[in-house]
């Protein structure tokens, strides 16, 4: 048998970990690894749900500021909520809960009802798709683009930099810069775009949207102009680059598995359940990073003070401790929504509302559509084997022409 060595940016981890996942919990649930570049740094990493949910629990041992070096020539210390601490963490959180609350949200399922018809009705006109270009990243990027209040017209640009958020999430937890050539840049250049965008507002009258609301409090003293620009690209990449993966791995399970989509359409009410088991399943953000404030040892091992750790959310989503048979795809799972995909702890997705609103309607709205929708049997959907977030990249949809819609009506 082979030592266990965990290699973040190996690309085969990036479409399918789950039997090497297995080995580290079983073998090796705290395993101690070498950084991938002299530049990068030596690294634990975490696999087991039960460790998992501890740690990040943990504010007293366990902290998020990750980001405190320099990287790829460019002092990263970024004043972003996901990479603080508190007391600055729950200033900016308390600021985020506002804008992402049940008061702020309550106002959206319309708005994102009328981006989803218009987004199939443009699919449907169409003899094929590229699903991912034309619904997963459209969606959430307009829904997300409108909240903040940030143009759109140069959107392939904004895509391009927000990817680069959890690109350069992933060097830090070890992954290999040749695979994300020029991702420091793109970061920068969306950290500029908001500067330029967040400038603009100064002075000006309240627009309506959440960068203006975060101008006005760098105007009152509560924010730093700093952190006004870290929360607008935070919400945009958080946003985006995690509900499109949820959007395309439930419309590529749908296509593949009829008996599935004949379940969902039948009991549409099983939606949610299929959404929290997705999230298990294939979980978006398959690691997030964490950094020990105290000497933790666990399983053995002695992480010391100071060490950065890798925190395999993914994996701890298919430890059979938590979840039986969980390579099983299961939507009647009764603890699905017990995953971890959101985070946990201080830290805990504030997108979660969101994202289950958008990805309840899109899929809801997409069913009476299914039986006029198949995968190209030429050219499979592909997974994303760049570093970041996990899931399908690539996914071209045949839409027939000839095939009248099921039904109208709102499921
Ligand atoms: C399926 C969709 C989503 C997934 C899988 C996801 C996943 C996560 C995870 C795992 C974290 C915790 C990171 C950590 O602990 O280090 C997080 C934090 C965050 N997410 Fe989401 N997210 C999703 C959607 C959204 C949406 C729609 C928004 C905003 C509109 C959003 C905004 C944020 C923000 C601002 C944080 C940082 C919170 C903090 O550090 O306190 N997310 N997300």
């Amino acid at each position: 048998m082979t030592a266990l060595t965990y290699d973040p940016a190996d690309p085969a981890l990036k479409v399918d970990p789950w039997a090497f996942y297995q080995r580290l919990r079983d073998e090796a649930p705290v395993l101690s690894c070498t950084g991938a570049t002299p530049e990068a740094e030596n690294f634990y990493v975490m696999t087991r749900y039960d460790d998992i949910a501890m740690l990040l629990r943990d504010k007293n041992r366990v902290s998020a500021h990750v980001v405190d070096r320099l990287l790829q020539g460019a002092f990263l210390d970024l004043p972003a909520m996901v990479n603080s601490d508190a007391p600055v963490h729950t200033k900016l959180r308390r600021v985020t809960n506002r804008a992402l609350g049940p008061r702020a949200v309550s106002s959206l399922p319309l708005r994102v009802q009328q981006l989803i018809d218009e987004l199939i009705g443009e699919m449907l006109s169409k003899p094929e798709v590229e699903f991912v270009e034309e619904f997963t990243t459209e969606l959430p990027l307009r829904l997300v683009g409108e909240m903040l209040g940030v143009p759109l017209d140069r959107k392939a640009e904004i895509t391009r930099w927000s990817e680069a958020v959890l690109e350069t999430a992933s060097l830090i937890g070890g992954g290999d810069p040749d695979l994300v050539p020029g991702c420091t840049e793109d970061f920068l250049a969306l950290v500029n775009f908001i500067d330029e965008q967040a400038t603009g507002r100064v002075g000006c009258p309240h627009r309506g949207d959440l960068l203006s609301d975060l101008v006005s409090r760098e105007a009152a003293g509560e924010l730093s102009h700093d952190e006004v620009v870290a929360m607008g690209w935070s919400f945009l990449s958080a946003g985006k680059d995690t509900t499109m993966y949820l959007l395309g791995g439930g419309m590529q399970m749908l296509l593949a598995d009829p008996l599935l989509a004949d379940r969902l359409i039948a009991e549409p009410e099983r939606t949610d359940n299929f959404i929290e088991e997705y999230l298990r399943f294939n979980s978006p953000t398959q690691l997030v990073l964490r950094r020990l404030k105290e000497d933790i040892e666990l399983h053995g091992v002695v992480m010391p003070a100071g060490s950065l750790v890798d925190v395999l959310v993914g994996s701890a989503n298919r430890d059979p401790r938590k979840f039986p048979d969980p390579d099983v795809f299961d939507i009647d799972r009764p603890n699905a929504a017990d995953h971890l995909a959101f985070g946990a702890g201080s830290h805990f997705c504030p997108g979660t509302a969101v994202a289950r609103m958008l990805a309840g309607l899109a899929f809801r709205a997409l069913y009476p559509h299914l039986h006029r929708l198949s995968l190209d049997p030429e050219r499979p959907p592909q997974m994303r084997v760049k570093p970041g977030a996990f899931g399908i990249d690539h996914m071209d949809i045949l839409v027939s022409q000839d095939t009248p819609a099921l039904a109208t009506a709102r499921l």
